[in-house]
């Protein structure tokens, strides 16, 4: 049973973005990619945090985006950066084609743009690694452009305001529709970051804050009292398993033995531990010998590894072997060094649980 009507349905006015607008003016977060109201920001800063933020939260990018920024202060710089070097910074972030396309992009800027960013939507969904989200919140935030952004948070923020019975992902569209009335033409940049603010921080999945938020009086969902509801969503399939053998070798020297991954698929270029291929059975475990890279004295240690990557889990088993003659097949990486390796973080995980059986 509804608790009471709304007073006002949300009419997308400029009024309602100059309320959100007047609560980020004293509650926004100060992040690191942020300037100050009123202020906008270096496109290239923008344009980093924002591919950086794609699937990662505002805590995990925060280290990575100064060490970027300190390594490669300009587009310039990391256009001209090896891929390698740019992969290994990037190594733990995770969705590693966002480093590939993050470099091609410099790459783009530098040579068709000479070093400067296209200042419309248009534009930089020309780029390399930009689609419609980035080009939206780059030209908001950075060229202060009227532009509708729809993430997750400003889909959970129109669903509740509309209490959106169309279930996502169909519901995306409409969505879009409803966010792009409340868009302002003062201060969409700053607005852009306001909506993402009030996601973040008030109209949170679980729990939402309705009492500090400056969208109360016209949010169906919170008169309702029904917020939680939203928005709808089809019930997720279950997520795919995979399982693969992976393979620690460590020399006399206790060096680990690396191979560079095929530059195209999955984790494309980054660095691992000689590993089977992962497949939808579980591995029959006499087949360890096999489906080694090398005639050695396997050991199966105890427990695995798990890794959930978006599309499947992955449960590795792990083997090892020392005392290894080095394989010049193979890059032999003193331990101290792994850090100046891009190792994703499965990787990291099957080295570390490797290590710590070994020791
Ligand atoms: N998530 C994506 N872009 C963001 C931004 N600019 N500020 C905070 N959170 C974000």
């Amino acid at each position: 049973m509804p608790r009471k009507q709304p007073k006002a349905t949300a009419d997308a006015s400029d009024n309602q973005a100059s309320l959100l607008l007047a609560w980020y003016d004293r509650h926004r977060r100060h992040l690191p990619w942020r300037s100050a109201p009123g202020e906008y920001a270096d496109p290239y800063h923008v344009w980093l945090a924002e591919i950086m933020l794609q699937q990662t939260t505002v805590v995990t990018v925060g280290p990575y985006y100064q060490d970027f920024l300190k390594r490669w202060p300009r587009v310039q710089n990391l256009a001209a950066a090896p891929l390698d070097d740019v992969l290994t910074a990037w190594a733990g972030l995770g969705y590693y084609a966002r480093a590939r396309n993050l470099k091609k992009c410099a790459e783009a800027v530098v040579a068709d743009h000479r070093g400067v960013f296209p200042d419309t939507e248009d534009g930089l969904r020309g780029l390399p690694g930009i689609g419609p989200y980035t080009a939206a919140a780059v030209a908001a935030i950075a060229f202060d452009r009227p532009t509708t952004i729809l993430d997750g948070n400003v889909e959970r923020v129109m669903a509740r305001l509309y209490r959106v019975a169309t279930p996502l992902p169909k519901a995306k569209e409409e969505l879009r529709e409803l966010a792009s009335r409340f868009t302002p033409q003062k201060r969409p940049g700053d607005y852009a970051q306001a909506i993402m603010d009030l996601g973040a921080t008030i109209c949170t999945p679980t729990k939402p804050k309705c009492i500090l938020c400056p969208w109360r009086e016209i949010c169906a969902a919170h008169a309702a009292g029904d917020m939680e509801a939203y928005p709808k969503k089809l019930p997720k399939a279950a997520r795919p398993q995979r399982f693969g053998l992976c393979y620690v070798m460590l020399d006399k020297q206790g060096r680990i033995a690396l191979e560079k991954r095929p530059e195209k698929g999955l984790l494309g270029g980054m660095m691992q531990v000689p590993t089977s291929d992962w497949l939808g059975q579980a591995f029959d475990e006499g087949m360890a010998d096999e489906l080694a890279p090398a005639k050695l004295k396997w050991r199966r240690l105890d427990g695995g590894v798990t890794h959930v990557f978006t599309h499947f889990a992955l449960h590795l088993i792990v083997f090892a072997a020392t005392g290894v003659k080095p394989d010049p097949r193979y890059q032999w990486v003193e331990i101290d060094n792994l850090g100046n390796v891009a190792l994703p973080t499965v990787m990291r995980k099957v080295v570390e649980h490797g290590l710590g059986k070994l020791v």
